[in-house]
């Protein structure tokens, strides 16, 4: 009797699986679970190992065979090829004396941060501005940008993109500007999508200011302008370590300055100059500066807060 269930069964499910449909009760892997899981992993690379491979790919590869010569930081999650995180992806890129990299426009938002060189500036909607070390800058959604280095120095600079929560949801366009570059320039020293050094110390002194001199600060770079990626910018003084926090939102760190270890559930990772630290959602994690350190934190805040699924605690 009990074997004709079973046979029965093992029929109904094959019928259930002909048709592309599973039975709720019997499912290969759970549809709901009490709290995220820990999908993507923590991971740090670092600048100084990636930089002498950048230079090779200068040698390598000019601007003609690359429409932006950049390393992206794939997560080491088993299966994933492209993400840094579940929603963002971070890359290196480097520029070089002479270079035009050319205008396109996408769906995806993205941002820049510079960390070493000088001459190179950012053409975004017409509007052209220098980029310098230690400055963030903005290309929204559908905004034509290209990148030209008129200096004599090698550009470095962070790229950060939405283009992980775009192909998880499908809304990707992408198109070459039809001239190669924007041909009506104006060249600005301040823009809405140019958040620059010296106003982030100068925001930092206020807000020590209203804070004190012995705890870690946090601004936002702000109004925001990007849909879907909050910008933080963290300082941390020598010997200073953040509160920790567990978060719905996904995030890449990226350091402007100093040295420091994070601990990001429960594991140490060092981390220096120009490093990327990937801290995908749900990791308990604090960072700890050795040296006075400057951090930009890159998440996809906005998207978890405009659908209610932004929460956070105390580990
Ligand atoms: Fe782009």
């Amino acid at each position: 009797m009990r074997a004709d269930r079973e046979a029965a069964l093992t029929a109904l499910y094959s019928d259930f699986t002909a048709l592309n449909m599973e039975g709720g009760w019997h499912r290969r892997f759970p549809a709901l679970w009490p709290e995220p899981r820990r999908n993507f992993l923590p991971h740090v690379w670092h600048y100084a190992d990636v930089k002498p491979i950048l230079d090779r790919a200068g040698e390598l590869i000019d601007t003609q065979q690359a429409e932006r010569r950049n390393l992206t930081m794939f997560n080491p999650v088993e299966g994933n090829i492209y993400s840094t995180v579940r929603t963002i992806v971070a890359a290196y890129q480097m520029i070089r004396p002479g270079e035009t990299a050319r205008a396109h426009r996408h769906t995806p938002n993205a941002l820049r941060l510079i960390l070493e060189g000088h001459g190179t500036s950012t053409v975004v909607d017409g509007k052209q501005v220098e980029m310098r070390p230690g400055d963030v800058l903005l290309t929204p959604n559908w905004a034509w940008h290209s990148h030209s280095n008129d200096g004599a120095e090698q550009c470095y600079w962070m790229d950060f993109l939405d283009v992980p929560l775009v192909h998880l949801l499908e809304p990707m366009f992408y198109e070459p500007h039809p001239d190669g570059l924007e041909q009506a320039v104006e060249q600005l020293e301040q823009a809405p999508i140019a958040f620059r050094w010296e106003d982030t110390l100068a925001h930092f002194e206020a807000e020590q200011a209203r804070l004190g001199p012995n705890v870690p600060l946090t601004i936002e770079l702000g109004p925001a302008q990007l849909d879907t990626i909050a910008l933080h910018m963290l300082r941390i003084g020598a010997g200073q370590t953040t509160a920790p926090v567990q978060t719905t939102a996904n995030a890449v760190f990226a350091v402007v300055q100093g040295n420091g270890v994070a601990e990001i559930d429960g594991e140490r990772h060092p981390w220096s100059f120009g490093d990327t630290i990937a801290v995908p959602a749900w990791r308990a994690h604090s960072i700890h500066a050795q040296s006075d350190a400057v951090l930009l934190r890159v998440s996809d805040e906005p998207v978890m807060r405009k659908l209610g699924w932004l929460r956070s605690r105390q580990p």
